[in-house]
């Protein structure tokens, strides 16, 4: 049986994809230091070692005899990166780079990169357009690709970077839960629930109605990427690949909006805000790429059922994992 660390698989993509590892017949660790993860999104099955990713002795301790480490560990937030950039390079460049010093016996890697690698896209987003990041999210987030790329050829081993576009969704026992939570779609059904305003920042962009354009993509199709990523890694000598996985549609903040009263089938209301520092207009993938060398496809295209998916958790959990 293939053994596989998930470094930050307490949080909320990670333990989608612990589930999917787990369906599939993985043998998983857990590595999290639960600063934002949730014990509770941790299946009994599985080895959850509390501890940080450039925590030295534990790290080479579960790194034995693993064949593949997912890394979805570090911070997150584009608006959070530019007012404490600090932070987002110790986090996602220092420690990943310590982390992955000593776990060097693990010869396969995925990271869950990011759409911010691309900054403000021009024309189509294949994976091979111009990495130029606007934040210092996605300056973290690209220096650590880099390094992937080299280790890949000075060492032979394979590294997947998986560029997530805009992971939303859930289902009803797991989900978003982030504190504070920042992110567009969450926020929007919380303020639904709750019956309060939210605030849509920016609506003066050159975009189809003034506001910014996110490709969202479900986390259930964002696991099932991974896999398949893990499959390609395990099963051939692949060096470094960058994959988009995003479903191609751009949807923007007021279309979230709009969808979001439709789901919860009640007004909500906006407030027209400034726009937040370091936020790309439009982000949009083309994921032909991992279509074609992944036969992976997204089972939720329609924003509407990927909302209705988080609403159905975010109604069962109000308090997240607390409740
Ligand atoms: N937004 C609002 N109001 C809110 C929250 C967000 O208007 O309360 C807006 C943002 O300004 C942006 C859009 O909604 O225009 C999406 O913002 P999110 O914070 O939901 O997501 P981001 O696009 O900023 O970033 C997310 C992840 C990153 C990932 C990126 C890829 O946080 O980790 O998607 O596109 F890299």
């Amino acid at each position: 049986m293939k053994e596989i660390l998930v470094v930050g698989g307490a949080g909320y993509i990670g333990s989608f994809v612990v589930r999917a590892l787990l369906d599939a017949g993985y043998k998983i660790t857990v590595l999290d230091n639960l600063s934002s993860g949730h014990k509770e999104a941790i299946p009994s099955k599985v080895t959850l070692i509390e501890a940080d990713l450039a925590d030295e002795k534990v790290v080479r301790d579960v790194a034995k005899g693993k064949d593949a480490a997912m890394l979805f560990s570090g911070l997150i937030n584009v608006g959070e990166s530019v007012k404490e950039p600090w932070r987002y390079w110790k986090e996602n460049v220092v420690k990943m780079i310590l982390f992955l010093e000593v776990a060097s016996e693990i010869k396969n890697i995925i990271f869950s990169s990011s759409a911010a690698t691309y900054g403000v896209p021009q024309g189509e987003l294949f994976e091979t357009h111009e990495l130029k990041p606007v934040n210092p999210y996605g300056e973290t987030k690209l220096a650590i690709e880099k390094y992937l790329e080299h280790l890949t050829i000075a060492k032979s081993i394979n590294a997947v970077a998986l560029r997530y576009f805009n992971a939303a969704g859930g289902r009803a026992d797991l989900g978003e839960d982030h504190k504070p939570e920042t992110h567009l779609i969450p926020n929007v059904i919380k303020a639904g629930l709750e019956g309060r305003p939210v605030t849509i920042f920016g609506s003066d962009y050159e975009t189809k109605d003034g506001t910014c354009v996110r490709d969202y993509i479900h986390v259930e199709d964002l696991a099932d990427a991974h896999l398949r990523a893990l499959t390609a890694c395990l099963s051939a000598k692949i060096g470094f690949r960058p994959y988009n996985v995003g479903t191609g549609k751009g949807v923007s903040n007021l279309e979230v909006l709009k969808a979001t009263e439709d789901v919860l089938n009640r007004k909500i209301e906006c407030i027209m805000g400034e726009r937040r520092a370091g936020d790309p207009p439009v982000l949009v993938a083309n994921p032909n790429l991992i279509k074609k060398e992944l036969s992976w496809e997204p089972k939720f295209t329609n924003i509407k059922d990927i909302i209705s998916s988080a609403a159905l958790w975010h109604k069962n959990h109000p308090n997240g994992y607390l409740a």
